[in-house]
């Protein structure tokens, strides 16, 4: 049961706050019918030969690197996938002047879809691929849709622009997402377990009172925040 009174000061926050800064994880997903990884009927607590996340390093893609596209097609590319409405919300207040950013864990490309612009992508996006020999830009289906190890015309492996464990976060984006939090006057954090680093450890780099929570667990970090909601993250700020 979703407590009124929390989506209240959830809702006069944003009306009294001008740079909101949202940071999102799976549990956005979860609403347009995508499983998130740590819940659980999540990616992460399937039976499945190898660790799963394990799969989603960069040593399996080097080694395995068929079973790592097998793996990759089936949980992490979502080709009907739509917005729901968070997406659209975030999408909205951006419009309105109050939003400034969006800092995403997720690879999908569903905020930009929905019509949001300024979007931190920490984990990449499915949406771009390249060829690891020549450089040349393949888009979603062509990984998607081809069999196997996607091979680009001058035979080099497509790989997908998604920062696996063991890589690094593009260092743009990093400096742009720690901007942006740093100069948030709010920062809502949701649908996200707290525990990939670095990308959990970037909201310390907000200072402000307006720090909050929604998510449909609760995570080790809940006493950090100054309002905690416990539910769905697209049915309650769209209550807002
Ligand atoms: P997790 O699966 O770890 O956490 C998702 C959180 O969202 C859980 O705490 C759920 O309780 C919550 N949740 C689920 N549905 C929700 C909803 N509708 N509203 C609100 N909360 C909801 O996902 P992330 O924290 O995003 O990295 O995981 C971080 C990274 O781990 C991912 O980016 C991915 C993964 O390994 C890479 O692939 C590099």
């Amino acid at each position: 049961m979703i407590s009124q009174t929390s989506v209240q000061r959830l809702k006069e926050m944003i009306s009294s706050s001008n740079n909101i800064v949202f940071f999102g994880g799976a549990g956005v997903l979860t609403e347009s019918g995508i499983k998130d990884f740590r819940s659980a009927d999540g990616i992460y607590m399937m039976d499945y030969k190898y660790p799963p996340e394990s799969v989603l390093s960069h040593t399996f893609y080097t080694k395995h690197t068929e079973e790592f596209f097998d793996f990759y097609r089936k949980y992490l590319c979502f080709p009907d996938a739509k917005p729901n409405s968070a997406h659209y919300k975030l999408a909205e207040l951006e419009k309105q002047g109050k939003l400034k950013a969006v800092i995403t864990q997720n690879v999908d490309g569903l905020h930009q879809r929905a019509g949001s612009k300024c979007v931190y992508e920490l984990h990449g996006s499915a949406l771009r691929n390249y060829c690891v020999k020549c450089g040349k830009f393949h888009d979603f289906d062509f990984v998607y849709r081809s069999q196997g190890i996607p091979e680009c015309e001058c035979g080099g492996t497509v790989k997908p622009d998604v920062v696996l464990y063991e890589e690094s976060l593009d260092s743009d984006v990093i400096e742009g997402a720690v901007n942006a939090i740093a100069n948030a006057d709010m920062l809502i954090v949701a649908g996200t377990s707290l525990t990939v680093y670095p990308a959990a450890g970037f909201i310390r780099y907000y200072s402000g009172n307006n720090l909050v929570l929604i998510n449909k667990d609760s995570t080790e970090k809940d006493d950090d925040f100054g309002l905690v909601i416990h539910g769905k993250v697209g049915e309650i700020l769209s209550k807002t």
